[in-house]
């Protein structure tokens, strides 16, 4: 029996399974632990299950100390991971891809639905009362079919994305490091991607390279009347430049499931109506955050019972 500290609360059985067989430390709070919280409940660990807000950087590794063997994050991102300086200690870092791949595609198209089609402006004024009835050319929004799906990203959740597109007649391309040679997808680099496409939805990781990738410049080199959509990491856009571009009309619209400062949200975009906000909710379904907890769960079990993660970060 080894100790194993869960950050924040899990779905299902999932808790269940993994104190059959460890002594679990469960934060069961509603916010994330403060920085020395986690640090404390580090100390000793063998195992740490991170959910989202967790930032398990050296610091918090020193803290944990020579008996951590494995961290094992419950989101395919792991920005929040110090993934070489574990590798250097000898503890293995899993995600959690594939399980939620679907999930965060499909909420991806209901962002790309959204603000094409202008539900969230509608909804509000609606509910505020200020809805005369149907009109011909009220609130008319952008059709998809024949357009360009701009891909960004070459992974598993840019390809479900990509694989949608068909049932909206949309074209697709994509910029990668490498072609991923998708079905039907045109491999396009970003210079050529960002002015052409209509939709441009982000897929890439966060890292040092995409911190952000879409910025005042690349802001200004899309279509007036394309739409950026963010499901990926908040600060792979700089946010203050899309709120400046969509209040001067320089892009048609954006919707953002993510932020560069989760909970806040820059201020100048609560105020727009051409923007679309979601909070995070990329892989938000039962199923899937059942199938992550249990994922996760799995590596911390296999690791600490000596045999090779499921998922390893290499
Ligand atoms: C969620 O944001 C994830 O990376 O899984």
């Amino acid at each position: 029996m080894s100790a194993v500290l869960v950050t924040r609360r899990l779905p299902g059985a999932s808790v269940a399974r993994l104190a059959a067989h460890h002594d679990v430390d469960l934060h069961a709070g509603e916010l994330p632990l403060s920085h020395e919280e986690l640090h404390e409940r580090l100390e000793g660990k063998a195992g740490v299950v991170v959910l989202l807000g967790g930032r398990i950087d050296r610091a918090a590794i020193d803290a944990a100390g020579p008996s951590l063997k494995i961290i094992a994050n419950v989101a395919v991102g792991y920005d929040n991971l110090d993934v070489a300086y574990a590798a250097s200690k000898g503890i293995v870092c899993t995600n959690t891809p594939d399980v939620l791949t679907d999930a965060t595609a499909d909420l991806t198209w209901a962002l790309i639905l959204g603000i094409t089609r202008r539900l969230g402006e509608g909804e509000r004024m609606l509910r505020a009362g200020a809805w005369k009835g149907w009109g011909f050319d009220f609130m008319l929004g952008s059709g998809l079919g024949g357009k360009l799906l701009g891909i960004v990203g070459g992974g598993r959740i840019g390809r479900a994305v990509a694989m949608r597109a068909a049932a909206f007649g949309m074209r697709v391309g994509v910029s990668s490091r490498r072609d991923p040679q998708w079905p039907g997808v045109e491999f396009l680099p970003l210079e050529r991607l960002i002015p052409s496409a209509d939709i441009l939805s982000l897929h890439v990781p966060l890292t040092p390279e995409t911190r952000h990738l879409v910025d005042r410049t690349a802001l200004t080199r899309m279509k007036r009347s394309a739409y950026l959509i963010n499901t990926t990491r908040g600060a792979v856009v700089d946010e203050g430049a899309l709120a400046w571009a969509l209040k001067e009309h320089l892009i048609a619209g954006a919707a953002l499931d993510v932020y560069e400062r989760e909970p806040e949200v820059h201020p100048d975009l609560l105020g727009l109506e051409n923007v679309l906000l979601s909070p995070h909710l990329g892989s938000a379904t039962r199923e899937t955050r059942t199938a992550m907890a249990d994922l996760a769960i799995d590596n911390v079990l296999a690791v600490l019972g000596g045999h090779p993660a499921l998922t390893p970060i290499r």
